[in-house]
């Protein structure tokens, strides 16, 4: 089982050197030109898909042959700002097509990067220029959308950072954690033997058995006390659903994929992040030392990273996290408030998969029965059907306001993403929810009903699929249409 594979390395990780990371130092930064003026100059941002030998468990271990944006894990932090243009030169020097989508932002359907939907995909040694201005601030990422069950675990995703229009939080006190789980053997190097696993699809996905944060393994923060930080925690793992518990670590979450909350809040029950969620955290410990952050599996604790907090002694403190007020995000007020009372209404039901009860599902006209899911690698389906279908679940005239009513029948999680839009969770098994926070992607539990409400406002075609990206490869995948 990986759950325990993972938890028997948690001996070996304590071994390894703990690698000491100032924020500054997380990630290569590529920040966009903001002159400040009435035109701001947008700086091209130059991305390339490429191979890279890395060492994942680290130095003295094997490397592993990743596939890494501009030859970095995660790939570089593209940094934009909201409201304002941003450009990436985008350039494939993979031997197989690829594309880059940029997860949760409202972009033109034109920029999605959804191979054969929106897009061609880029082939080897071409170059796609995207260009999108993000409506919203928040914690998003880039990743493959070709293939994306084996591209995105070989490597190919990095952060997306949209940063508000006067930032609350200077770069000191804004860390971005991007977990990635690892499916490797006894010398900490990938298995890419097991990638398209018709188990892995049919079960719970691609679960990795290592974990690494920003590329290393359980790296240490070096942070002040007395300052507040906002942490960003990015769930890239291709199938795994991260579950935190925010107060283990002394932090209330102030923003779910990317959108704020109306204000801090403290949670004392596990959040479970399903693949591609982001949760930013709001984080001050007054007390010098070590606080472990971690992720509460079934039957014991993971520390994926740790926060190593002393007293800032220089006078020089950050303005904004010095003082002793909660700093609080500025909503994105461009979101439309969906009307739910006269609301299109669409039915989505999950089917298939292992220990399910279903017996067919109709994939390209035909009935799959028996040996044909395994022969088509098909086990997943929406309403009945596995794989892209020829009509979309639904049309809409912009402005449209629909409820989508979701039911898991299925013995599995999933975690459920819309592209292009953000929407509310309305409703859990029948029960309003006080906090109907926006998403872009949500995590239902088997046998789970729910209602998200949206704003079908973004014209074009838009994919939405389970971001296991095993069970999205294995038929759990349609698509929607906002009429231009
Ligand atoms: Cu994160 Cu269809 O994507
Ligand atoms: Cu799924």
């Amino acid at each position: 089982m990986p759950v325990i594979k993972l938890m028997r390395r948690r001996e070996f990780i304590k071994k390894s050197a703990s690698i000491l990371a100032s924020p500054a130092m997380l990630a290569s930064s590529v920040a966009v030109a903001n002159s400040g003026g009435e035109h701001p100059q947008t700086e091209v941002i130059s991305l390339t898909a490429g191979k890279q030998m890395f060492k994942l468990g680290g130095m003295d271990h094997p490397p592993s042959p990743l596939w890494l944006y501009n030859n970095k894990l995660p790939g570089p932090v593209i940094r934009g700002t909201r409201d304002q243009n941003l450009k990436i030169q985008f350039t494939n020097q993979l031997d197989e097509p690829t594309t880059v989508h940029w997860h949760g932002i409202r972009l033109h359907n034109a920029m999605d990067g959804v191979s054969g939907l929106t897009q061609q995909p880029v082939q080897p040694g071409e170059s796609f220029v995207y260009e999108f201005t993000p409506p919203d601030a928040g914690t998003y990422w880039y990743h493959a959308h070709h293939q994306s069950w084996n591209q995105v675990p070989r490597g190919l995703f990095g952060p997306l950072i949209i940063d508000e229009t006067e930032p609350v939080f200077d770069r000191q006190h804004d860390l971005v954690l991007m977990l990635s789980d690892w499916l490797v053997d006894d010398d900490e190097v990938l298995d890419t033997g097991s990638f398209g696993s018709p188990r892995h699809a049919s079960h719970a996905g691609r679960l990795g058995n290592f974990m690494t944060v920003n590329g290393k393994s359980r790296p240490v923060f070096d942070l002040y006390t007395d300052e507040w930080y906002r942490v960003r925690v990015i769930n890239a793992c291709s199938s795994r659903v991260l579950p935190f518990n925010p107060a283990s670590f002394k932090a209330s979450v102030i923003a779910v994929d990317g959108q704020p909350l109306p204000a801090p809040r403290k949670v004392d029950d596990v959040i479970r992040l399903a693949p591609s969620q982001r949760i930013d955290l709001l984080i001050r410990n007054d007390s010098p030392g070590l606080l472990p952050l971690e992720l509460l599996l079934r039957r014991q604790t993971f520390e994926f990273a740790s926060l190593n907090f002393k007293q800032n002694a220089s006078s020089a403190q950050s303005t904004i996290t010095s003082v002793n007020q909660v700093p609080t995000l500025p909503v994105n007020n461009k979101l439309t408030e969906p009307d739910v009372q006269n609301a299109n209404q669409v039915e989505l039901v999950m089917n298939g998969g292992a220990m399910s009860r279903l017996e067919s599902l109709t994939h390209q006209g035909e009935v799959l029965q028996g040996r044909r899911f395994v022969e088509t690698g098909q086990f997943w389906g929406f309403n009945g059907y596995a794989g892209m279908p020829e009509n979309p679940l639904f049309s809409a005239s912009p402005g449209t306001s629909v409820v989508i009513s979701l039911f898991n029948d299925t013995a599995f999680e999933h975690g459920i993403h819309l592209h292009g839009h953000h929407f509310r969770v309305i409703s859990r098994e029948g029960t309003e929810l006080v906090n109907n926070d926006w998403h872009d992607t949500v995590l239902m539990s088997p046998g789970e009903k729910i209602k998200i409400a949206l704003v079908a406002d973004n014209p074009g075609k838009w994919l939405i699929h389970c971001h296991m990206l095993a069970h999205a490869k294995a038929g759990m995948l349609s698509w929607f249409e906002v009429n231009a």
